[in-house]
This record gives structure tokens, C-alpha cells and sequence, in this order.
């Protein structure tokens, strides 16, 4: 079972090929949700697509939607269900009132208690309408007999009734309040950015049972993600064991560490495109722009920029400061394999018409990426390289990491970090060679 990586990245291509192929189809069966119109249909599909259903209900070479990909948590390994009408496997028996509930309180249609690693926390907030219109998009999928394997979860996460209990704790139900004092458009990116966008799941720091940390909501969270590939002399090629690559999703409220440096235009055509003069998205954020975000209206992206934006600078850590030797190393690694491209001054070379387009390269200084509470993101970059998956025009070219970490024990590799984390007015904290160690 692979995710993540270029494999998977194709298959999801080809996946959202098939997935063309079936709107054409859609208006044909949508006598199985009763009195759906084509259009409600249709508005179900994009909201589906803006929930992102996709990504984590199909596993590779499965059939879109028909589930048993894989998810990784720190409690243990949860496959996706099969959301395609079947009858035995999938959800063709369930009502919409079943269908509502399972997505608004976590609970299936025998009411068994489903793990948040199905973002129910955040499509609580989702309208009724909008429920509906999705209830009647997946109803209008062709039916898939398909069973994915069982939860690899040990005890005690294993016993489900428990998150009755947990839901208790963490869990919010409720729909989505519009805030009377904004903006229309910025309602319409809040009620996105915190339901269907669950972008909080991963960009929100859970507590050592799994919750969102509401009061630090979206100042950064962490993510594990399947490897699918590794580079052998030069070449890509799957991965021989079922590996899993910790990814820290960078703080996007307006801090300085997160998307203060970022203009409205800069995040909604990083959403759009997957890249921006700021960055690129190259970790798990590739699957959500292919799959999500890239298929949105520009003034849907637009109202989550105005939303993120409107969000007070938060950073959850306060950093100490790091030693000089450890900095002046950091320094001596950075000026010898980055500074090439980045600059000394991190400042990096933008993509205009006269630069060397093999050294063009976004900028450190302010980068949400680099900066993010939890330096495995940046540990990864270093160590594996940082590459658009869906290029298109205007993209970064590729950064290429195996060489440049080539010769680094992971105490230099913790001072480059930490030399990066801490220069040009970047603040975040120090990292050790331990982190550095556990991502080899
Ligand atoms: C981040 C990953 C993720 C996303 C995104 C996601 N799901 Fe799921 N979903 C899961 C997982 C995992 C399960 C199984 C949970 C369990 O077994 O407890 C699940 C279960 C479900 C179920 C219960 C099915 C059953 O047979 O019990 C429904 C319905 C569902 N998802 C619908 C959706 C819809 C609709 C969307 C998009 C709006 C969506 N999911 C997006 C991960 C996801
Ligand atoms: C599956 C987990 C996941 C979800 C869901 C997710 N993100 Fe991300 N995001 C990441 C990770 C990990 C990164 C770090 C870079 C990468 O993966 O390319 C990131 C990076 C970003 C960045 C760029 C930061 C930088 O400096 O490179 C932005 C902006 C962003 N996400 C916005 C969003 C928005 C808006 C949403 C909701 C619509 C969202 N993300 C949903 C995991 C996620
Ligand atoms: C050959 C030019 C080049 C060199 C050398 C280089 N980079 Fe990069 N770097 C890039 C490009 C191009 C990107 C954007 C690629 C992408 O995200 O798809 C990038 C992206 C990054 C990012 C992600 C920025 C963000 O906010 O999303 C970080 C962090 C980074 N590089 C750090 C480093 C470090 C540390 C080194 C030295 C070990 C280094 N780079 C060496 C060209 C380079």
C-alpha cells in the first residue's frame, strides 16, 4: 500500500481522469439518490472536491472513492472506507440522514463511532445544503464492491466505543456561524478554510490524544506521510518497504513565521497552481492542491486567502537562542551547498527573464516552510529535496537534496537547520541531531 510520492501522485491523476469520465456519467444514475437534480449533483461534486474526499478514499490503483487507502497516525494505521453506492461494501444502504451524521457527528450508519482521522471535526460545520449536494454526488458514483483491509490500530485505540469519550473532550459539533461584522467573502473563506478544507487537521497541533488544539488553531501541525519513491544513482524508484515520513504543516496565520510575508495573490495562486514567488508546495500539500484546491474557483481560493490573512500573527513556540557554534556551523553548510541559489542573504532568486533558471530558488528569510514549529519539513527538504509534483508553467525547478546533504553527519545537518530557522529574522526553534536522525 503506497501514498504520497510521484506513483501515487500518478495514479491520482489517473484516478481524477476516471473521475472526469464519470460526470459525464453522473446525470445517467442519479436515480439512486432520490429527487437529486443534475445540478444539485454537480454543486455536490465541486464541494466533494473542495472536501477533498478524493485524496484520502482512494488507495493506489483503486477505483476513485471506493476507500482502503492507508492513513497514518501516531496511534495507529486507520484505511479509508469505501464511500462508492455498493450495497454490501460501500454506503448504498445509507440514508441521507445516516450519511449527514457520519460526516457532522462521526458516527456510521450502524452507529459505530468512526476515528477523527476522517475529518467529521471539521464537516461538522458544513451547511445542510451542502450535505445534500454532496450525499447526492457520491450517491451518483458507480457502486464498487470493494472491502478495504482492517484497522492495524493497537489497544487501546482499537475499541472504538472510547471515542465516545473522546468526542466528548475535543469534539465541537455545530454548523458553520457566519460572523455578522465581516465580509461576505470572508465568511465564505472562513466557513471553507474550517469545514469542507479541514485545513486545520493538518495544520493545527493535536494534543497527546489526538485533539485539536483549538486556541493554537492553524498555527501549525504535523502530518505523517507514506514514502512511495527514493532516488538510486540519480533514478526514481519505489520505495522496497512501507515507509512513513514525518511532514510539519507550516503556521498559516499572519505571523512571521507563517503567511505574514504572503499578499492575497500569493496564496490564493499557491492554492491555484500549486506554487507562488513565496513557495512551492512539494510534501503532502502536492496531493491537496492536485486533488483540492487546484480545482476550486479563484473566488473561493480568493475568500481563503482573505480569510487566512485576517487571522492574528500566533506562534505557538518561543524559541531560545541557539549557540554560536552551532550557528557559525550552520553558517559554514549554508554558504558551502545553498547560498548558491538562496543567497547569503536568504533572500533566493526569483523567476524572472534574465536569471539563471538553474538557480533560481524562493526565499528562506520569512519562509513559512522552513520556519514551521516542527522542523521535519525542512529536515525532509534537506535530506530529500524540495520538487513540484504537478509542474506548470511559471513552477520552481527542482531542488535536488541528495547531494546537497552528501557528507553531512546529522549535527551539521541540525546546525544548517537551526542556522536557517534563526537567520535573516527568522525565529523558530533550534533542531537536534536526534530529529535529523529519525528521518534518515
Ligand atoms: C483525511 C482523510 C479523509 C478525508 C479528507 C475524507 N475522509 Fe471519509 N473517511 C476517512 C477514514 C479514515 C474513514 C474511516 C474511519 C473509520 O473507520 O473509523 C472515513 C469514513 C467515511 C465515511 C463512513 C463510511 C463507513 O462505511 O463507515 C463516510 C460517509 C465518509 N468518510 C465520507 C467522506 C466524504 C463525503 C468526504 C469528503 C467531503 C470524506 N469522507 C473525506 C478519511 C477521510
Ligand atoms: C494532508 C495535510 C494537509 C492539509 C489537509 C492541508 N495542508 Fe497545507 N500544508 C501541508 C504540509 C505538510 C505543508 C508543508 C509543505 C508541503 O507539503 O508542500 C503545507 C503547506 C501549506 C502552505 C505553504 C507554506 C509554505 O511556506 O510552503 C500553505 C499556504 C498551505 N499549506 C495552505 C493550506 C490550506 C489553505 C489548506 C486547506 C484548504 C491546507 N493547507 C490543507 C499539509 C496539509
Ligand atoms: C540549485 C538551487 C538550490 C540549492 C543549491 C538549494 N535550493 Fe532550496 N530550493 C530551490 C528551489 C528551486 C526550491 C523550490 C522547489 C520546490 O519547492 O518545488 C527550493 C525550496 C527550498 C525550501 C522550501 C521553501 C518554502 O518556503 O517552501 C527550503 C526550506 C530550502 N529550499 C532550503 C534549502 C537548503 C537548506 C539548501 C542547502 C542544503 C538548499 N535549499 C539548496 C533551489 C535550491
Amino acid at each position: 500500500m503506497r501514498s504520497g510520492g510521484s506513483a501515487a501522485r500518478a495514479l491520482i491523476l489517473l484516478a481524477t481522469g476516471a473521475l472526469c469520465s464519470f460526470e459525464g456519467a453522473a446525470a445517467g444514475v442519479a436515480a439512486q439518490a432520490p429527487g437529486a437534480s443534475a445540478t444539485l449533483i454537480e454543486q455536490g461534486r465541486y464541494l466533494a472536491t473542495a472536501g477533498d474526499c478524493i485524496s484520502c478514499h482512494t488507495r493506489p490503483n483503486g477505483a476513485p472513492f471506493s476507500g482502503g487507502r492507508a492513513l497514518d497516525t501516531p496511534f495507529g494505521v486507520i484505511y479509508s472506507a469505501n464511500i462508492t453506492p455498493d450495497a454490501d461494501t460501500g454506503i448504498g444502504t445509507w440514508t441521507e440522514q445516516q450519511f449527514a451524521r457520519a460526516m457532522r457527528e462521526g458516527i456510521a450508519a450502524d452507529g459505530t463511532h468512526l476515528y477523527p482521522a476522517f475529518p467529521y471535526t471539521a464537516y461538522t460545520k458544513v451547511s445542510d445544503h451542502d450535505v445534500r449536494a454532496i450525499y447526492a454526488y457520491v450517491r451518483s458514483l458507480p457502486p464498487v464492491n470493494y472491502s478495504p483491509p482492517r484497522d492495524a490500530m493497537p489497544f487501546p485505540f482499537s475499541v472504538r466505543t472510547l471515542l465516545a469519550a473522546w468526542n466528548t473532550l475535543f469534539f465541537e459539533q455545530g454548523r458553520y456561524v457566519p460572523d455578522a461584522t465581516r465580509s461576505d467573502e470572508w465568511n465564505r473563506g472562513a466557513y471553507l478554510t474550517q469545514g469542507l478544507g479541514h485545513c486545520g487537521a493538518c495544520h493545527t497541533p493535536r494534543n497527546a490524544l489526538g485533539g485539536e488544539r483549538t486556541a493554537l488553531a492553524l498555527t501549525g501541525g504535523d502530518y505523517l506521510d507514506e514514502v512511495a519513491d527514493e532516488v538510486v544513482d540519480g533514478k526514481i524508484v519505489p520505495m522496497d518497504e512501507r515507509t512513513v515520513r514525518p511532514w510539519a504543516a507550516a503556521n498559516l496565520t499572519s505571523a512571521p513565521g507563517g503567511l505574514g510575508a504572503w499578499s492575497l495573490d500569493a496564496i490564493s495562486g499557491y492554492l491555484k497552481t500549486g506554487h507562488s514567488a513565496r513557495a512551492a508546495a512539494f510534501g503532502p500539500m502536492s496531493e491537496v492542491v492536485g486533488n483540492s484546491t487546484s480545482r476550486m474557483t479563484d473566488a473561493d481560493l480568493h475568500a481563503i486567502a482573505v480569510y487566512l490573512k485576517s487571522l492574528p500573527p500566533q506562534t505557538p513556540a518561543v524559541p531560545g537562542t541557539p549557540g554560536p557554534g552551532k550557528l557559525r556551523a550552520g553558517e559554514i553548510a549554508f554558504t558551502a551547498r545553498c547560498a548558491d541559489c538562496h543567497l547569503p542573504t536568504g533572500l533566493g532568486i526569483p523567476r524572472v527573464a534574465e536569471a539563471d533558471a538553474s538557480k533560481t530558488a524562493p526565499p528562506l528569510a520569512g519562509s513559512a516552510a522552513a520556519q514551521a514549529p516542527n522542523p521535519a519539513t525542512l529536515i525532509n527538504v534537506i535530506l530529500y529535496g524540495a520538487h513540484e509534483r504537478a509542474s506548470s508553467q511559471g513552477a520552481w525547478p527542482e531542488m535536488s537534496g541528495f547531494e546537497l546533504s552528501v557528507g553531512l553527519d546529522d549535527e551539521q545537518i541540525a546546525a544548517l537547520a537551526t542556522y536557517v530557522r534563526s537567520s535573516w529574522g527568522n525565529r523558530a526553534p533550534a533542531v537536534d541531531a536526534g530529529a535529523v536522525g529519525k528521518q534518515h
